[in-house]
Order: structure tokens, then sequence, then C-alpha cells
């Protein structure tokens, strides 16, 4: 690793303990499963019960993320939604506060779509390698949410995803140079007034296409890297099938010729074996793949990965990192697998009754009822005001209290 390396120095992802599997899904909705499963290529989707949201999620990803790194030297909290809990406040200070991280931080939440994780992870990359920052936490999490018996409802999930972006990238150095493509187009989007996203399928998967096609342009013009520099491939996973889709234009447009199905399966599979099981999580999905690829396959020091992001509207980015040596003893395998593993099956009647729960809109104090969730909860509301709390006992206790902040002010 470089002296002037700056990358990923942990990683970790976080989804809710709850899942329906497509093929119920879809007898459900008289659809063939075969679709689900293999047109889509989605096995299960992850649902969050009533009290989680990106907030809780994004704080058990980063409790994770955080186990063995020095917490005193995170110097920005970056947060990536589109499923925000505020329209003002971003969801990185009850994050901040969760984890006891210190008051000296900066904390910000940022949205473009699937898309702003990664406009996070490369700020964070410039912060920490102009000397401004020594870490930089990124937390992405999303609630992927679409009418119930539309065609976007086998593609929902929810998840949350941590990095830590530091001077050491015990995992993968984020590579100089990216190539990005911006277009003001309607494919998937969702207003103010909405839970639920209205998208155009059909037309939002051929500008993913086009968007990865001309941000790959642009990236090899600015670096240089050919298709063959690149050991393996992430993608934005809205549905694992999209990978293959894109993967397929992208070897063509960067080579000028088709490449077999196993070719193409040695470059991309084992990015897709996480999210086949979890569903779109939107900002963090991309970063599940990463895991999944480091996981699920060995790969030498050095190997180049490619990634690419997209977020709809439309933002598609990409850009590279090398594996450090030594990779797999810095990841949390273990704590993703026993995730994914432990989860408990919802029947659909059930699944449809977290989706319509709705907290109180009119300020009145709601306790939520308490299900299974990881090492933060959605306590519940007062007076419009979210109450969070710690479910374990290894959680700092101050992270039990709501309102610490109500002493007054000493300057
Ligand atoms: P649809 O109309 O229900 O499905 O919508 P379809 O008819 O296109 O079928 C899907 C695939 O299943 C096809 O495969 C069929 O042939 C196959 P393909 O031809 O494309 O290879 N199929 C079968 N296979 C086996 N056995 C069968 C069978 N029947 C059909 N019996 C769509 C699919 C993805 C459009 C829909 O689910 C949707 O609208 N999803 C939401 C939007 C989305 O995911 N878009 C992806 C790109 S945009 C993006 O990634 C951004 C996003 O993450 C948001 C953000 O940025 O924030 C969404």
């Amino acid at each position: 690793m470089s002296a002037e390396a700056v990358g990923i120095e942990s990683v970790g992802f976080y989804v809710p303990r709850y899942f329906v599997d497509m093929r119920r899904l879809a007898a459900a909705r008289g659809a063939d499963p075969d679709k689900y499963v293999h047109g889509l290529g989605q096995h299960k989707m992850c649902v969050a019960p009533p009290d989680e949201d990106v907030v809780t999620m994004g704080a058990s990803a980063a409790h994770l993320a955080l186990r063995d790194v020095d917490e005193s030297e995170i110097d920005s909290v970056f947060f990536a939604t589109e499923s925000g809990v505020d329209q003002s406040k971003a969801a990185a200070i009850y994050v901040h506060r969760l984890l006891g991280l210190p008051s000296a931080c900066k904390t910000v939440e940022f949205k473009q779509a699937c898309a702003s994780s990664t406009v996070a992870l490369l700020a964070a990359r410039a912060l920490v390698a102009s000397g401004m920052d020594r870490k930089v936490l990124v937390v992405a999490a999303d609630v992927a949410r679409y009418e119930l018996g539309s065609p976007g409802e086998p593609t929902q999930g929810a998840g949350a995803v941590a990095l830590v972006v530091s001077r050491q990238p015990r995992i993968m150095s984020l590579e100089e140079g990216h190539g990005a493509h911006t277009e003001d187009v309607m494919d998937f989007w969702r207003p103010n007034y909405r839970r639920e996203a209205l998208v155009d399928g059909k037309y939002s998967i051929k500008v993913y296409i086009r968007s990865l096609c001309e941000a790959w342009k642009r990236y090899h013009a600015a670096t240089g890297r050919a298709f063959a520099d690149h050991q393996r491939f992430c993608y934005h996973l809205p549905f694992t099938r999209m990978a293959e889709k894109a993967h397929a234009h992208l070897v063509v447009t960067a080579t000028g010729k088709h490449a077999a199905r196993e070719e193409m399966g040695r470059h991309i599979d084992a990015g897709l074996v996480y999210n086949r099981e979890i569903g779109n999580t939107y900002t963090a999905s991309l970063y599940i793949a990463l895991c999944s690829l480091l996981e699920n396959e060995e790969l030498p020091a050095s190997g180049r990965i490619g990634m690419f992001a997209y977020g709809s509207g439309c933002l598609g980015i990409f850009f590279s990192g090398l594996l450090t040596a030594g990779y797999r003893e810095f990841l949390h395998r273990e704590e993703h697998l026993r995730q994914l593993r432990e989860r408990t099956e919802l029947s659909v009647a059930e699944y449809e009754r977290m989706y319509h729960f709705r907290l109180p809109e009119d300020g009145r104090r709601f306790e939520v009822p308490v299900h299974r969730t990881g090492p933060f909860r959605l306590a519940g509301v007062e007076n419009h005001q979210r109450i969070y709390e710690g479910t374990r006992p290894r959680v700092r206790p101050d992270t039990q209290s709501q309102h610490p902040v109500a002493a007054e002010t000493t300057c």
C-alpha cells in the first residue's frame, strides 16, 4: 500500500431481521415464481419492522464497521439516503449520538437517489487525502418501497452499510479518477407527499445502461484504464439481473466484443450473492455488493475492482479501487452471514401489515411495538420527535437518553 493511499479501512452492513420469500410473494400476486427468482434474480427481500428506519439501520451498520476502528479520529459522518426521516435534520446527527462519536465531528445528509453514497464516499476520500479529516464515517441506508402489487414490488428491500474512509485502507484503496454522467430524466422519483416511489421501470433500465456507458467512457478517458485492467466489477443492484444486463453492455462498449456468459459470470457473480437475499437497498446496494464480492471470493492483493453507482433521476459514476494485501482479515463476514441466516420469515399477510404501519403524525406520544432489531431501535415518537434507544447493554448508557442536550448552554 502506498504511503499516499486513502480508502476503505472498514465496511459493515446491517439488514432487518425479517424477510419475505419471493416465491411466496409471487404466488400471492398471481405471478410465475420463476419471473421473480430467475427473471429478476431475487430470492428474498428484507422487510423493515415498525421500529426500524434508516437511522436505526445506519447506526447498526456503523456499530459493526467501527468495531476495530479508533472512533476518536472520526472527523465527519456522512449519511446517504433517499428514505430520510426529516426534511431538515441530518440522520447523521442521530447516528452520531447513538454511537457516542466525538462532538468535534461534522455531520451531513446526502441525497441523489442511490448514487449519493458514492458521492459521499468520493468526498470522504478527498477530505482525507487533503489532510482536512483523519477518518470519515460514510453511512448509507434505505427502505425501497413501491406500491403493493406493482411491478416494482418484488424489487423492494431494506438495509444499511457503513464504511470508514482513512489513510489506513486495510480493505481497498480508492483510486484517483472517475467518470460521471448526469442527465435530467424521470425514470424513478418520489415527491415529498408520497411514501412509495413512482417509476417507469423499463425506461429506468435503459437510462441505467446509458449512464454506465457514458460514465465508463469518461472514466477511461480520465484514467487511461482499460476493461482488462479490472479484475472484477461491482454494480448498483436494484435486482441482481440488472448487473448481467449492464455488464453485457459495458463489455461491448469497452472492448467492442461480446463476452461468453461464463466469463461475464467470473467478473460479477460473487458480488450478487447477498443482494439476491436482501433486495434493493438503494444507497447501500453497491457497497453490500462489494461485501458480497470480497466475502464470497478470494482475490489477489492489488486486484482492481471497477465500481458503478447509479442513482435515478439521474447520476451514474464509474470509479475503481485496489484491494489491499490481507484484506480478508478485516471483513465482517461471519456477522454478515449470521444476520442473513437468522432472519425471521414473514407471511405475505404479515409483510403487508408491516408495510401499512404508520407512525402518528399529530405529535401525540406513541410507543412503537417491540420487534426483532439490531443494537438500536425506534422506541416511539412524541411532540413530533423520534425517540431512539439502544437494545443491548454494550451500547453506551448515554445513548438511552433522548434529550441529553436540554442542559443550559454555557460557552
Ligand atoms: P416487469 O414488467 O414486471 O418485468 O418489470 P418484465 O416483464 O420486464 O420481466 C422481468 C424479467 O423476467 C424479464 O427478463 C423477463 O423475460 C423475465 P429480461 O427479458 O429483462 O431478461 N421473465 C421470466 N423469467 C423466467 N420465468 C418467467 C418469466 N416471466 C418474465 N416465467 C422491472 C421489471 C425491473 C421494470 C420492475 O420490477 C420495476 O419497475 N422495478 C423498479 C425499477 C428498477 O428496479 N429499475 C432498475 C434500474 S433504475 C435503478 O437502479 C435505480 C433505483 O435503484 C432507484 C434509485 O436510484 O434510487 C431503482
